[in-house]
């Protein structure tokens, strides 16, 4: 066991390590991605829905539970971009020639369109969190309602007056876009690393990548077309 634990630290510096280290924090983002499109959407339900399920959220476990899951996504996002960052350096160092013609080179392409939506996803989620969880520049914060007689906080509200600003659905959508190119690519090859896919399953879990990437595209872009294009909520 303790030889185990003492190998630990040279398998995930070595390339294998990291690439599972991606597939581990990837496939837990991918399931973090899904749950929160599924409580979002508790918006079209109606205002009580969506504030109990934030009230629910924001005190379950003494209200640890939040906490819990914050370490959690956002340890699974550092250390995803920096495996993957990583990853990417080792590549570039190890090619001792670079190549002449690089749009020939598929692979490489894909892994630079990752990066970039990747980075991307990355600064959508600092602005996220700073819009709806830190209440930066905004007075969300002070939005109440009740609940079953008790004062919550009124996350209904929020989220319309969020998505009633045009520039920041349109930030949304775009964000949802690129996590939609992010998640197609990602979770096919999530299910590479893990060994399952063969040349003959390769089409199967290509076509379960999109399938995924495009479930939440329309899920989450759901929101911010609905309030702003369509007047839902206001
Ligand atoms: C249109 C799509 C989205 C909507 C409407 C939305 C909505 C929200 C809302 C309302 C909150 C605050 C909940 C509260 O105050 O109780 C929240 C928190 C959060 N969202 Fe989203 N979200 C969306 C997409 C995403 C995506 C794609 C990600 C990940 C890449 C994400 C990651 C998070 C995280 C991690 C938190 C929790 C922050 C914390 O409490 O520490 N969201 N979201």
């Amino acid at each position: 066991m303790s030889s185990l634990i003492s190998a630990l630290p040279t398998f995930y510096s070595s390339s294998i390590g990291k690439k599972f280290l991606v597939a581990l924090t990837g496939g837990f983002l991918v399931l973090f991605v899904l749950g929160h499109m599924i409580g979002n959407l508790l918006i079209f339900v109606g205002p009580e829905a969506i504030n109990e399920y934030g009230h629910m959220l924001q005190t379950a476990g003494h209200g640890m539970l939040v906490w819990v899951a914050r370490l959690f996504i956002f340890g699974a996002i550092g250390v995803h971009a920096w495996a993957t960052i990583s990853l990417t350096k080792a590549n570039r160092a190890a090619r001792v020639q670079r190549y002449g013609f690089e749009a020939t080179q598929v692979a490489s392409k894909s892994s630079r369109v990752m990066i970039l939506s990747g980075l991307t996803i990355l600064a959508f989620f600092i602005y996220h969190i700073l819009h709806f969880t830190v209440h930066a520049g905004n007075d969300y914060g002070s939005y109440m309602t009740t609940v079953n007689g008790e004062q919550v906080h009124d996350v209904y509200r929020m989220v319309i007056a969020g998505f009633s600003w045009l520039p920041a659905s349109v930030f949304y959508i775009i964000a949802m876009a690129l996590l939609c190119s992010h998640l197609s690519h990602g979770v096919s090859s999530m299910f590479q690393t893990v060994g399952l896919n063969t040349e003959k399953t390769a089409p199967f879990y290509h076509k379960v990548g999109w399938a995924y990437a495009l479930l939440i595209l329309a899920g989450n872009c759901s929101i911010p077309i609905a309030i702003c294009f369509f007047g839902y909520g206001r």
